[in-house]
Order: structure tokens, then C-alpha cells, then sequence
């Protein structure tokens, strides 16, 4: 058994101020939301109670995790990674839900303390949180830690609040997105769960994600712990924008990292079942709990679509909030690059 560990950084309070903007744009919360570490990780207030537990989760050697900032394209990588790893086993892929072959570490701390019945009879569609009501009876970690081999987590996680053993014993692939649209597809996906109870305009949410204030925030500095550990064997490092340009050469980095040898044919097949479309119509991955729900979990799968809910202020807003949280980092987003055009 490991030795256990404290925690490296510190969880505090987030200001009365901030607390209530966070409030308008995430339902059913009632403790503050927590700011952890200097970078200021936003968490809703139960995760205090689970951060030492989550930090000291035992990682195992065949451990698949997939790390992301929400709205990243976590959904659409985690298919691809089970699949490959499941010898494109469609079949069973079609039978099990996505959440319960790729269950997410944090979930339990992101419940909403207002109470799953409560959340059920006033705003919240459980068929997306179907695993809620298990995270509920019993933490999420504590769930994943008691799965059988081999192990596929979700987790939206930064890598420094992450066991430090993960990068030298499981594998691990790392998602980012182009920060403005991860920002309008997290604001719609927050419409979609609330369903008319969250009444926020996207111009307020900004106000909230463009101040760092929503939870998993700065995106950027979260990317940027994963763009740092590119070279790293042991992590995969994959831009949203990669896979819309060019699937296939994705999926063939994917199987390659994986050690998985897959022919062209088959990764013909696994492109296809990734599609769009195929993902949007496929029930066991898209978590929308409506069909005729007007926006939908899988909801529009493009490169600058943000463009469409930025007026010209916050258009402006964006490029100093790039600039500013992108200066002295590494990361190089492929979306603002000279070559932007070319993702259009
Ligand atoms: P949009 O809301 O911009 O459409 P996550 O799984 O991390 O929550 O990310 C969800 C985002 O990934 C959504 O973005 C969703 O539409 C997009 N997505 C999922 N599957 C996709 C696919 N096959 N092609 C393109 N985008 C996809």
C-alpha cells in the first residue's frame, strides 16, 4: 500500500461576489463553490470532502484515463479509446452506456447539494445523470476503485490534482479545445441539464468563464499541465480541432499510443462510428435525455462556432483573455494559429 498523501494545494472559498455569479450559472448548489491551489481550480464545495481521496486513488498499471476541461470533445475520444482498446467490439459498445464503461472519478462531488429527488422533480432530466443516483449512494472514486481490470476513467481533473503515480503507471490521453468554443458548448450543456431553470444569457456565463469562475476552470492553464507532458510516453496529447480536420490520423495516433495495431480498414469503420452524425443518433453516448430536446448533448461538433454568440465586446474580451492567460505558457492552440483559417 502506498504511503498516503497530503494534499498539495490548499481549497479555499471562492468570494461571496464570485460565488453568487457561479450560482446563476450552475443550478442546485448551496455550499460556496472552492477555489483549490494556486491556480485557482474552481470546484463546487463538496469536493472538499474528496480531494485527499481523489489524490491518493490507487492508479493500476492497465488504467485508461482520459483527462479533459469539459466540452472538449471527452464524450467523442472516450468511444474511440474503448473501442480501440475493446477490439472495436460495436456490439457491446451499443449494449452498455458510455458512463458505466467510462465512468468519471469526480462525479459524486459534482452532484448538486440540493438532492437528487429534488434535482429530479425540479429541473434536472436524470437521463443524462443516470449514474448520478449510484455516485449519490456511494463516491464515484470509490465505485472505479472496485471495477475488475481493465479500467477506463473520465476525469475532468487538472494533472496536479491527479494521483502523482498516474503519469508513471497508467496511460492517459489529454483533450483541449479551443477555449471560446469549449465556452458556448459548456454554457448550452448547462441549458440542456437545468432545462428552463437556468436563465442565464451566454453574455452572463462568459462574464463567469472568462473570470476563470466556473468549475474545472482556467481551462487554460489546465490544457496547458497536459501540453506540458506531451512528450511524456505515458500521455497522449489531442486537439478537438485535430480530430474535426482529420479523424482517421486521430484514431491511428490513438491505436499507436495504445499499442493497438489496427488495419486501415478497421480504422475506416471506427472513423465512420464516430461520425457526427453516427455519435448524435447513437443513444449510449449521446446523454441527451430527450430526443426531441432542442439542444442536445451532442449538440453541433464544430471548429469556430462560438463566432455565432460572441458580439463584437466580448469578441474582444476573448482575445485578451487568450492573451492574457496564454502569456508565459507553452501551449499552442492549432485554432490560433496563423494557419486559423484553415479550421474554418
Ligand atoms: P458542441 O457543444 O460544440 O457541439 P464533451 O464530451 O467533452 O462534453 O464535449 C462535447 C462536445 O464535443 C460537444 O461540442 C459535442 O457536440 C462535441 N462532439 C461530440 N462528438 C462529436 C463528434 N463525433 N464530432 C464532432 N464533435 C463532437
Amino acid at each position: 500500500m502506498a504511503p498516503w498523501l497530503e494534499l498539495p494545494f490548499d481549497i479555499q472559498n471562492v468570494t461571496a461576489e464570485e460565488d453568487k455569479l457561479i450560482k446563476k450559472c450552475m443550478i442546485g448548489y448551496t455550499k460556496p463553490f472552492v477555489k483549490c491551489g494556486k491556480k485557482g481550480y474552481i470546484m463546487p464545495g463538496s469536493f472538499r470532502k474528496h480531494a485527499e481521496r481523489i489524490y491518493n486513488f490507487q492508479v493500476r498499471p492497465d488504467d485508461i484515463w482520459v483527462i479533459t476541461f469539459p466540452r472538449s470533445g471527452t464524450t467523442w475520444v472516450q468511444e474511440m479509446v474503448w473501442l480501440i482498446q475493446n477490439d472495436l467490439d460495436f456490439k457491446k459498445a451499443q449494449e452498455i452506456p458510455l458512463f458505466d464503461r467510462f465512468p468519471m472519478l469526480e462525479l459524486t462531488p459534482q452532484i448538486p447539494e440540493m438532492g437528487l429527488q429534488l434535482i429530479k422533480r425540479n429541473f434536472l432530466n436524470l437521463g443524462y445523470f443516470q449514474g448520478l443516483g449510484k455516485a449519490a449512494r456511494s463516491p464515484s472514486w470509490k465505485n472505479i476503485e472496485e471495477i475488475t481490470a481493465p479500467r477506463f476513467i473520465k476525469t475532468h481533473l487538472p494533472l496536479s490534482m491527479l494521483p502523482p503515480s498516474l503519469l508513471d503507471t497508467a496511460k492517459v490521453i489529454y483533450v483541449a479545445r479551443d477555449p471560446r468554443d469549449a465556452a458556448v458548448s459548456y454554457y448550452f450543456l448547462y441549458k440542456m441539464v437545468s432545462k428552463g431553470f437556468m436563465r442565464v444569457t451566454f453574455k452572463r456565463f462568459w462574464e463567469a468563464f472568462k473570470r476563470d469562475l466556473l468549475p474545472w476552470s482556467p481551462i487554460i492553464e489546465h490544457a496547458n499541465e497536459g501540453w506540458e507532458q506531451r512528450h511524456n510516453k505515458n500521455l497522449h496529447f489531442i486537439f478537438y480541432e485535430d480530430m474535426i480536420t482529420d479523424l482517421p490520423k486521430v484514431i491511428r495516433g490513438v491505436s499507436e499510443f495504445l499499442k493497438r495495431d489496427l488495419t486501415e480498414q478497421q480504422v475506416n469503420l471506427l472513423a465512420n462510428h464516430l461520425r457526427f452524425d453516427n455519435m448524435r443518433k447513437n443513444k449510449t453516448v449521446n446523454n441527451t435525455m430527450h430526443t426531441n430536446n432542442e439542444v442536445q448533448f451532442i449538440r453541433k461538433g464544430e471548429v469556430g462556432g462560438w463566432r455565432a454568440h460572441f458580439d463584437d465586446k466580448m469578441e474582444l474580451e476573448a482575445e485578451e483573455f487568450l492573451t492574457t492567460r496564454l502569456k508565459g505558457l507553452d501551449i499552442e492552440y492549432p485554432s490560433l494559429s496563423i494557419c486559423e483559417s484553415s479550421y474554418l
